[in-house]
């Protein structure tokens, strides 16, 4: 089965077998049949945090459960599942339409529910992990549907129990708690001065959500016109001595401090630095208008894809001694 149309830097590559799975109660017998006959089994989500570097032999599976289970309205908080194959922004404007808030900060990230907790999803001050209160997996170590509460999930900056152990879970459904009244998170400078410009001033859920539409639809390309797969790199941690290394070279280094005196670094910020913001090679590159989003600008393989991240990696690795680390998973 052609898997062009289902990873959104456009890779034209094969599942050699693709199935999509509406109940998931058939999961074990499915992958039991599946992981004898036919060799490795994958979990295919939105595909935009995938990159595809050939032709992916054995089963891929797609979950296809979009049933929400919404509570009932009188109560402050409450807990709202979805099923995994549901696309995550329509959940995001489901639950603000009827009044729940907490996920207005990730508007407009692509992919579906069961893929979000896998890479705890993030944008403008918030991670996914920070709402969900169990994820619902098929354990296929154990052959057994189990609850994961949120303190089992590992939960960390782009990374889980799920992305840890890519062969081991097949996520099921997805448990937020999401609430009516709580305070909005705000204090991001993207949001603050998009909520100010358009003159904002007690903003509602729905205004953040807003906000984060237009502050992503401004900076991040469109995968549908110019296929991309969101950040394509972390943004590196370095340790204190690193910092003032870099800083002391470096007046204008764009940082978040951490806890023990070291920072995040904007990964964006480093590769423009380094000249390779719109850079290309062939159809492989660098977005024109966000240093961090690597695109497909026609008929790039996943083999041209990689080697052109490689040569941002090493051209960064070479001018500031920071080590980019990919974001999205590579198949095979
Ligand atoms: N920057 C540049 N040049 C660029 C892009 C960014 O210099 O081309 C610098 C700027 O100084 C800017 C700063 O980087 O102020 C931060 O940029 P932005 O707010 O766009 O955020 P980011 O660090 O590039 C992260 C996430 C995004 C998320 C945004 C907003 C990662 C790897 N990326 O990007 O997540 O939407 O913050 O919260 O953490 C994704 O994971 O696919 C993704 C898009």
């Amino acid at each position: 089965a052609s898997l062009l149309g289902r990873n959104t830097l456009r890779v034209a590559a094969q599942a050699e077998r693709l199935i999509e799975v509406f109940d998931p109660t058939c999961l074990p017998q499915l992958l039991a049949q599946s992981g004898q006959a036919h060799g490795p089994i994958r979990v295919l989500g939105g595909g935009s945090n995938l990159l595809l570097s050939a032709d992916v032999p054995g089963t891929v599976l797609k979950l296809c459960n979009e049933d929400v289970h919404w509570p009932d309205p009188n109560q402050e908080h409450a807990i709202v599942r979805a099923g995994a194959g549901l696309n995550w922004h329509a959940l995001v404007m489901a639950s603000l339409e009827r009044g729940w808030q907490g996920l207005e900060n990730l508007a407009l990230i692509p992919g579906t529910v069961g893929a979000a907790p896998i890479q705890n999803i993030g944008a403008y001050g918030l991670e996914v992990g920070e709402r969900i209160v169990a994820v619902e997996v098929y354990d296929r170590d154990t052959h057994q549907f189990r609850t994961l509460p949120t303190a089992a999930c590992a939960f960390a900056y782009r990374d889980s129990l799920f992305k840890r152990e890519p062969d081991r879970f097949v996520v099921v459904a997805v448990q937020f708690a999401l609430h009516r009244h709580a305070a909005l998170r705000t204090h991001y400078q993207g949001i603050a001065d998009e909520l100010r410009t358009t003159g904002v001033i007690t903003p509602t859920a729905r205004d953040v959500a807003e906000a984060v539409i237009r502050l992503r639809q401004r900076k991040l390309p469109d995968p549908a016109l110019l296929p991309n797969a969101g950040s394509y790199f972390k943004n590196p941690m370095v340790d204190a001595d690193t910092l003032a290394d870099l800083k002391s070279r470096e007046p204008d280094l764009v940082y978040w401090p951490s806890a023990n005196g070291g920072a995040k670094l904007s990964a964006g910020w480093l590769i423009e630095r380094a000249s390779l913001k719109g850079a290309r090679d062939g159809d492989a590159g660098i977005a024109p208008g966000h240093a961090l989003v690597l695109v497909n600008f026609g008929q790039a393989s996943g083999a041209d894809l990689r080697r052109f991240a490689a040569r941002v990696q090493a051209t960064v690795k070479d001018r500031f001694g920071v080590h980019l680390e990919p974001e999205p998973v590579c198949w095979p």
